[in-house]
């Protein structure tokens, strides 16, 4: 502690008392976080989808999981107010108002695969906290789980939106895919949004890199399964990327902000594309101010996302450590920079979380 830096005393009690209150509510809902990705890990919400009031018993035997453990969960479920508890019966019950946001049959809506993307992040916080004295960043390779959980929410949250209300407001764009076009889609991870787009247009040819090989191979399993082979992953870091052809689409999902040189792969990108190409780049909805994003609902979980993984893997490699919320405004400003003649930015209902940029070469 720095010697001018005497504790302060607190003048407004009751100031203190509701900033107690607001703690005991923060730490609760940050102890149910592991719960929840725990019940959509074990399928637990999607059984409970199922059954009627059931005990402990029940519900453990229906998931074949042990019930001394279901238990304890169904307890912070109960007390969380994510299930409902009858003390008489000793049952417990989802209901489906609340069902819709933690069940894979709500692919879109299941925000339970978020808390499982949280809890990978925890998992480095003490090598990120090291960051804080030391500077640097904590790479890739120290995530366990990254790339599954993301996988597991792009799937949930992107491929299918993508084809049936993004790229359809864009007529002219889905009229191309469906006749035959070649996207490249940088980043791509476990490659979910890519498969599902390669499997809606058959006629197009599909590209995706990602600096991990992991992903990748998970990637191409995923394709060989499907039998799809309009779809070839490739592992290799972009910066290092020549591509043979040009693209006439290239795609980031997620991306940009994460990367050590986005200014760099911009430009790249533009270099990329053919003449008549388009770069769609997915990426958070906020602004590059924080007084802007004091209200936005979920800007806490974006600066803490920022911290512990895009911020802190873009500096492990020596790069800008952009942040998760670089913001519509500074990435305008990049696309700008980077050579894009013109950038649309489209938002739409069903994904508050994401600004979708239309950029032409
Ligand atoms: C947040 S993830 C998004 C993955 C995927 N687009 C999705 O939506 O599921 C960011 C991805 O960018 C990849 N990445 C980061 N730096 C990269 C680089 N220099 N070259 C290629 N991929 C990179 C990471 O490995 C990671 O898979």
């Amino acid at each position: 502690m720095c010697q001018s830096c005497i504790p302060r005393i607190p003048e407004n009690m009751e100031k203190a008392g509701l900033f107690a209150q607001q703690m005991i509510t923060m730490l609760n809902h940050g102890a149910l976080v592991p719960m929840i990705s725990i019940g959509h890990q074990t399928k637990l919400f999607d059984i409970m989808d199922t059954l009627d009031w059931s005990t402990s018993v029940e519900i453990a035997e229906c998931a074949n999981l042990n019930e001394r453990y279901v238990r304890e969960w169904l307890g912070a479920m109960a007390s969380g107010r994510i299930v409902e508890y009858n003390p008489k019966a000793n049952t417990y019950y989802l209901p489906p108002e609340n069902a819709i946001f933690l069940t894979r049959k709500s692919n879109e809506k299941n925000m339970s695969s978020v808390a499982s993307l949280i809890t990978v992040w925890a998992g480095v916080e003490e090598k990120v906290t090291r960051c804080f004295k030391n500077g640097g960043g904590v790479p890739y390779s120290e995530y366990n789980g990254f790339h599954e959980a993301m996988g597991d929410l792009s799937a949930a949250n992107v491929g299918k939106n993508l084809t049936e209300i993004i790229l359809p407001e864009n007529q002219s764009l889905f009229d191309r895919l469906e006749n035959g076009i070649s996207i490249l889609d940088i980043g791509c991870g476990d490659g979910q949004v890519l498969l599902a787009l390669a499997q809606y247009f058959p006629k197009s040819k599909f590209y995706g890199i990602d600096l991990c090989d992991a992903p990748i191979k998970s990637a191409q399993n995923k394709a060989r399964i499907r039998c799809l082979n309009n779809i070839t992953f490739k592992q290799e870091d972009l910066l290092a990327y020549s591509p043979t052809n040009k693209y006439d689409l290239i795609t980031a999902f997620d991306v940009i902000h994460d990367l050590a040189f986005p200014d760099k792969v911009l430009q790249l990108v533009n270099n990329w594309l053919n003449d008549d190409g388009t770069f769609l780049m997915m990426d958070i909805n906020a602004s590059s101010h924080l007084e802007n994003n004091l209200e936005n609902p979920f800007a806490p979980f974006l600066y803490t996302a920022s911290t512990l993984h895009c911020m802190t893997v873009s500096l492990a490699q020596g790069g800008m450590g952009l942040g998760t919320v670089w913001g519509k405004e500074k990435a305008v400003e990049m696309l700008k920079e980077a050579g894009f003649s013109n950038t649309q930015v489209q938002n739409f209902e069903h994904d508050l979380f994401n600004n979708y940029y239309f950029s032409s070469k």
